[in-house]
């Protein structure tokens, strides 16, 4: 459990992380060769850690040494991933295209439904038998085998980045060409597509797809994990909710063009240099309409935490989630802190108030948690933030970093 008093400005700067959804999908890009995968940056989070354990499971030797992760072996692979493991954390499910394309069969557990809303796979699926998989779904698990995957063109319903992944994944060891049409663009997307082309596969970006030649054998690769733009993005709310100054260092400017105009727009001051931004938070938030949509729109992943400042604007703010079915979880705890706000189908409506209230709320899930931190932080009083094993799975250093702004920020057994 977190503790957490309420209503002190934060100031300072807060070095961010690497990204943890570019560091995953890397992680298992290492079982496409048994050639060594040097990958800098990593974030020590209970998500890569759940995924080092995944590819250990599956063959993988694994050295670890302050950031950076060395990915050695598998000359061979098991096909089989351990349930608890895929269970445990979605993006698992990212092994079933790299087994498939590396020995030609894998049974992966399908991924548990979450707090967002059920999440179907059925891209990845369709995708991989276009790629010339016999995919079975069976008893809460995919079997799936293939002589051999071919390059294919694969029509995306929806710029999914999870299943945009899977098939760069496995194109890249499919002869042929796999043209992915109306691909997912987020940056740990095209930052996965250049360590496989550093491992050896070919890809190209055109305007509505992204094609990836395949090689028989990938090399191993060096590479440098891109900054968390929603780590940085969580620190900028930290200052603005709070009426602080924050500085996030280490982070890509451009990855948060559109989070930075809403973030502007309810009032705060922002100052972007190459590679750090500032804000300096408002007395009190503007309200501020946005809705969110794949990249290069507002991330769904800040939608909580930007509905945390919102909830203490002046005036209403409508906002609309586009990408999940039910991004809510963060809604009746921030009720329970004294927030206005109304759930009509996938749009919140938030009547800002002037000040919340410290109370005992449960995190549901990373983003959610991250929401009610950001609440904590401005309200009146003390608050006690359960759950806190989502932040870790998303956040390094949560309360140091906190702490380091100067939130009172403790992390409680219990
Ligand atoms: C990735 O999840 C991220 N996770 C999520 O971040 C992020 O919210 C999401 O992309 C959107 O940006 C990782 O990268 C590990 P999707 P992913 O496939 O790949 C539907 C966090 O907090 N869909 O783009 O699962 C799905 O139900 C996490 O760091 C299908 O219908 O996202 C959802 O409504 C949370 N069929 C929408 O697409 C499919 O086959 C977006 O999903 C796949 C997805």
């Amino acid at each position: 459990m977190i503790r957490i008093l309420g209503g002190r400005r934060l100031d300072g700067e807060v070095r961010i992380s690497g990204a943890k959804n570019a560091a995953l999908p890397a992680i298992f890009a290492s079982l496409l060769t048994p050639e060594p995968l040097v990958l800098h940056n990593v974030p020590k989070l209970l998500d890569v850690e759940t995924a080092v354990e995944l590819v250990q499971a599956l063959g993988k030797e694994v050295h670890w040494s302050n950031g950076t992760l060395r990915i050695t072996g598998g000359e061979e692979l098991r096909p089989e991933a351990p349930a608890e493991l895929v269970q445990r954390m979605r993006a698992s499910f990212l092994v079933l295209g790299p087994l498939v394309a590396r020995i030609g069969q894998a049974k992966v557990a399908l991924p548990g439904g979450c707090a967002l809303g059920p999440r179907p796979v059925d891209f990845h699926l369709q995708g991989l038998a276009r790629l010339g998989a016999q995919v079975e779904v069976g008893n809460g698990a995919v079997q799936a085998k293939a002589t051999r995957l071919r390059g294919a063109r694969v029509y995306l319903d929806f710029p999914s980045v999870g299943a945009t992944e899977q098939l760069l994944l496995a194109g890249a060891l499919a002869p042929g060409e796999t043209v992915i049409v109306n691909p997912a663009r987020e940056p740990e997307v095209v930052e996965l597509a250049v360590l496989l082309q550093k491992m050896g596969a070919e890809v190209r970006w055109d305007l509505d797809r992204v094609t990836i030649r395949g090689t028989p054998r990938l090399s191993g690769a060096e590479h440098t994990i891109i900054p968390d733009r929603i780590e940085a993005g969580t620190y900028l709310l930290a200052g603005a909710i709070t009426g602080g100054r924050v500085r996030a260092l280490s982070v890509c400017p451009e990855h948060l063009r559109a989070f930075l105009d809403r973030l502007e727009l309810a009032g705060a001051a922002i100052e972007v240099g190459p590679d750090w931004v500032e804000v300096q938070g408002p007395p009190r938030p503007k309200a501020v309409d946005f809705r969110t949509w794949p990249y290069p729109g507002f991330p769904t992943d800040l939608q909580p935490p930007m509905v945390a400042l919102l909830a203490r604007a002046e005036g209403r703010s409508t906002v609309t989630e586009t990408v999940y079915a039910a991004r809510f979880g963060h809604v009746e705890p921030l009720l329970q802190m004294g927030a206005r706000i109304q759930v009509m189908g996938n749009v919140l409506v938030v009547e800002g108030v002037e000040r919340l209230r410290g109370a005992q709320v449960e995190a549901t899930d990373i983003r959610a948690g991250a929401a009610l931190v950001l609440a904590a932080l401005a309200a009146e009083g003390v608050s006690f933030v359960r759950g806190e094993h989502h932040l870790a799975r998303g956040y390094e250093n949560l309360g140091e970093k906190l702490c380091g702004l100067g939130a009172q920020v403790w992390e409680e057994q219990g």
